[in-house]
């Protein structure tokens, strides 16, 4: 887990709107001046917020923070509320409000992400991935869309955006999915579910229930306690290097 102050947030405060004032092209300054006027004028900077939002839609350019290397493309639909990380490249996706995205995401045309979500760092979200409301994607989390990926064709012809089955992914509200799990297409994970850390997931998995593994597999149900840990004590392991030690001698 990582908690810190994101670098973008739709509800901008007034630093960021010099920041945006000073990147976005010249044809925004009479706009950016109004939008800095309204940000000091109220104290919440709420509507100054929607008006860039508006504006930003408006234009085809993408928002772009070379300083936190951030790329937000013209046709994002960002909630708000929605914090963003440095590293970030967001295109043809929507994100729900109050949604959080760390550093190193990248988000795809097609994607769609619901309210009050949590994507850590380093996840990978293709076209066709619906996450509901308040998900948690772990760090590193590798969504596919391609059952069948090949670079060409048997005729060794490149392959082209529509000439392969992009298979959707469904991941309901408030299931969480551990760092480093791979989600194969065509699955939906039910609502409510936990997903192991570096688990592969290739069926549909049901509502409530704890997962782990590759293939991951049912280990009990959400609401049911976990089992007493068995972790190894000092003791034990002093006592079984002196058994080796024995056997040894
Ligand atoms: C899946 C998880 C929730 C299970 O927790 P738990 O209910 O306390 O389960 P236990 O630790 O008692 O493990 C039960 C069994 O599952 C196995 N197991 C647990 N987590 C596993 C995992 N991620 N992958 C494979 N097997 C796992 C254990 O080895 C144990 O097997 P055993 O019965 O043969 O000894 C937890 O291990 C996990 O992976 N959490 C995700 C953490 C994460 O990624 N956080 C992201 C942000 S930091």
């Amino acid at each position: 887990m990582s908690e810190s102050q994101p670098y973008y947030s739709t509800k901008i405060s007034p630093r960021q709107i010099v920041r945006f004032s000073l990147f976005c092209p010249a044809r925004f300054s009479v706009e950016s001046i109004i939008l800095f006027s309204l940000a000091f004028s109220r104290n919440g900077t709420f509507l100054a917020a929607e008006i860039f939002s508006a504006m930003a839609h408006s234009q085809r350019d993408a928002a772009y923070d070379r300083e936190n290397f951030i790329r937000i493309a013209a046709d994002v639909k960002l909630g708000k509320d929605v914090g963003i990380f440095c590293h970030v490249n967001l295109y043809g996706c929507e994100i729900g409000d109050d949604t959080k995205i760390g550093p190193f995401v990248e988000i795809q045309r097609g994607a769609t992400i619901g309210r009050k979500c949590k994507i850590q760092s380093h996840s990978f979200i293709c076209d066709a991935v619906t996450i509901e409301d308040e998900c948690f994607i772990g760090h590193g989390v590798t969504f596919i869309n391609d059952r069948y990926p090949a670079a060409v064709h048997p005729d060794g012809s490149p392959i082209k955006g529509g000439e392969w089955e992009c298979v959707p992914t469904y991941i309901r509200k408030r299931a969480a999915i551990g760092s480093n799990c791979v989600i194969l297409c065509g699955v939906t994970i039910g609502e409510g579910s936990l997903i192991g850390a570096g688990s592969v997931v290739t069926k549909d998995v049901p509502a409530g229930v704890v997962l782990a593994g590759n293939p991951a597999r049912v280990l009990r149900r959400v609401d049911e306690p976990p089992k007493k840990k068995k972790n190894f004590s000092p003791q034990k392991s002093r006592s079984s290097r002196r058994k080796s030690k024995k056997r040894s001698s």
